[in-house]
């Protein structure tokens, strides 16, 4: 399928009046939200209806976020109304995003499993050039055991992660916080049930 196609496609899921991975931030963000400092900058990289982003911006950061699908857009803006607060939201296919350098004290990255493992490291040494020496990488996503629930998520398991695959590919970084785990999510109708997936935090060396 090319890139236009995916976007069709996830424009189509997106067009519905519920928010389909609800309006409530992963809880890695609220977990952690210590982490999240106001006044500091963040990056919500492929961040859809803006769940993540605007609870960031709830909390006073000043929140970049990018997607490619306009539907979620719309939606993310409407979110941001809804909330009171501002984020600049782009439309970016990953793939062409800038990653410029030493720029955001937070990168976050929640339920990115799109891409093969060629892309992803492109992605992942992208968002450790973006994050501000000091700055923190947050991702969450599905690992293998997730093809077993069938609660969300591709199915490619080369997409998946694992705690190696994730610490390796931020060398040097300190690891702040690593959880394996399988646990009931709620996050909108796509996000339902028993899922199998990985939290990730670690900070980029000064
Ligand atoms: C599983 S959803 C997660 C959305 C959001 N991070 C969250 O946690 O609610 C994956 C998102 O990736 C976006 N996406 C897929 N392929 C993309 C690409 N090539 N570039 C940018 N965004 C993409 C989709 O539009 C979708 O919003």
């Amino acid at each position: 399928m090319d890139q236009a196609a995916k976007r069709a496609t996830w424009n189509q899921r997106y067009a519905i009046d519920d928010y389909i991975f609800g309006k409530e931030p992963s809880d890695i963000l609220v977990r952690h939200q210590h982490i999240l400092r106001p006044g500091e900058t963040a990056l919500a990289i492929a961040d859809g209806e803006g769940r993540n982003a605007t609870y960031l911006a709830e909390l006073g950061m000043q929140v970049t976020s990018f997607d490619f699908s306009e539907t979620a857009i719309a939606k993310a803006k409407m979110l941001n109304a809804e909330r009171g607060v501002s984020v600049n939201i782009l439309q970016s296919d990953i793939e062409s995003w800038a990653w410029t350098p030493n720029t955001y004290d937070a990168v976050i990255g929640i339920f990115f499993q799109f891409l093969d493992p060629v892309a992803r490291s492109v992605v992942f040494a992208g968002m450790a050039e973006t994050l501000k020496p000091g700055g923190c990488v947050f991702l969450r996503g599905y690992t293998p055991l997730q093809l077993e629930y069938k609660t969300g998520g591709p199915s490619e398991v080369e997409n998946l992660y694992t705690p190696d695959l994730l610490r390796a590919a931020f060398p040097g970084f300190e690891l702040i916080h690593l959880s394996d785990q399988i646990t009931m999510l709620n996050e909108g109708p796509r996000h339902k049930g028993m899922s199998a997936f990985v939290d990730f935090i670690a900070r980029k060396p000064t």
